[in-house]
């Protein structure tokens, strides 16, 4: 049986971790914590076995009972919660992206190897049957030299909680290239192999919500920790990058907000046997190249944040590190940090 606290009982706690969390036998809800206790108090009616509600995390921290904490509140709060959890001798699995920037993830990556301790960020995408197909095809040649890869993750109205922790930059580190990009980015070095890096090259905007009150849309998520009164917006809402790796180049897109009603989220693998576009939470279209014969997979979405809970306590027990563990996801918290590096000085990064 794992004794659990999960801290942060927000949208991504309440639509995905405490329905796969209370479904897991070999699991007790010790405590669901909330800095609104009210939220903690909602999750816990759905969920009656959660045993305890509080607003103050250090009291989860300092239970001995508690072996494992979710960490699931907005990206700032991320470091200082797993520092904290993994010195009280916590095993933390902690939402993507792993913190606001590579200086921070690195360090939490340090403190999980000097404290013996598991800790799995929640990219989890990498569970898909559709990526787990193209990693192994790419392990395998089947695409001859794989030569580029480009991504698009553009929607016309998706700016999430405008003027709350989405969209002010010392909150999140980001806008839709740490909240949306980390995923793709993340899928695509995973299935790459993680391809050492060469050089980065990245332009970011701000446009479509820079006046908070004018910004236009028809639905908001996250809409609840919106501030349009005196709220801040100064991330990216548009970002296009490029990337030379040892393997692939990179290229990509993407948008929280574009006028252009047009959403698009796919990854496309060129290579000079074979290509395939992966549809974002979704299936395979793969072309062979030297038959000239298209194939379409189907997969059946699996339940990603079951599988990713499930894994990381499965890691407590045998002690064997996930795809998701930090070690294997700090590669794209580097490459993240570097395009908003080369957004920033207007200038191509070399490696
Ligand atoms: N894996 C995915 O696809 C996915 C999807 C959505 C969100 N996320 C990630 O999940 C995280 C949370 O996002 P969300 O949409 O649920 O946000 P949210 O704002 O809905 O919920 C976060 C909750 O954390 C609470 N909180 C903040 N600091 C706290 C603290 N110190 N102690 C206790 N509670 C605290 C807030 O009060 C809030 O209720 C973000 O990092 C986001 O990037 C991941």
């Amino acid at each position: 049986m794992h004794t659990i606290g999960v801290i942060g009982c927000g949208r991504i706690a309440r639509g995905a971790h405490f329905p796969a969390l209370s479904n897991l036998e070999d699991v007790r809800i010790k405590y669901a914590c909330d800095l609104i206790l009210s939220k903690a108090e909602e999750v816990k009616e759905t969920y009656p076995a959660i045993e305890n509600i509080t607003a103050d995390y250090k009291e989860v921290l300092s239970d001995p009972e508690v072996e494992a904490v979710f960490i699931l509140t907005p990206n700032y709060a991320h470091y200082t919660l797993t520092m904290e959890a993994l010195k009280a001798g916590k095993h933390v699995f902690c939402e993507k992206p792993i913190t606001v920037n590579y200086a921070l993830s690195k360090e939490m990556a340090e403190e999980a190897k000097k404290q013996g301790k598991m800790l799995n960020i929640g990219v989890c995408n990498r569970y898909h049957a559709s990526v787990e197909l193209l990693q192994k095809m790419n392990a395998e040649g089947k695409f001859g030299k794989l030569y580029h890869v480009n991504a698009a993750f553009r929607a016309c109205r998706s700016i999430p909680g405008l003027g709350g922790p989405f969209t002010t930059k010392a909150q999140s580190g980001g806008g839709v290239l740490i909240d949306w990009g980390v995923h793709y980015l993340d899928l695509i070095l995973y299935i790459l192999g993680n391809p050492g890096l060469k050089t980065v090259s990245c332009s970011a905007y701000s446009e479509m919500a820079k006046d908070v009150k004018s910004y236009k849309f028809d639905g908001m998520w996250a809409q609840e920790t919106a501030d349009f009164e005196n709220g801040t917006f100064d991330v990216d809402d548009y970002i296009v990058g490029h990337v030379r790796t040892e393997g692939a180049s990179i290229s990509f897109n993407g948008a929280w907000a574009q006028n252009l009603d047009i959403d698009e989220r796919y990854i496309d693998f060129l290579g000079d046997k074979g290509g395939a576009r992966l549809s974002y939470c979704g299936q395979v279209h793969l072309f062979d190249g030297e038959t000239l014969t298209p194939t379409d997979t189907d997969h059946e979405c699996p339940d990603f944040y079951t599988l990713e809970d499930k894994n990381f306590l499965q890691s407590i027990e045998t002690g064997v590190k996930d795809k998701n563990n930090i070690d294997n996801v700090l590669e794209s918290a580097l490459l993240l940090d570097l395009l908003y590096q080369s957004a920033e000085k207007q200038e191509e990064i070399k490696l």
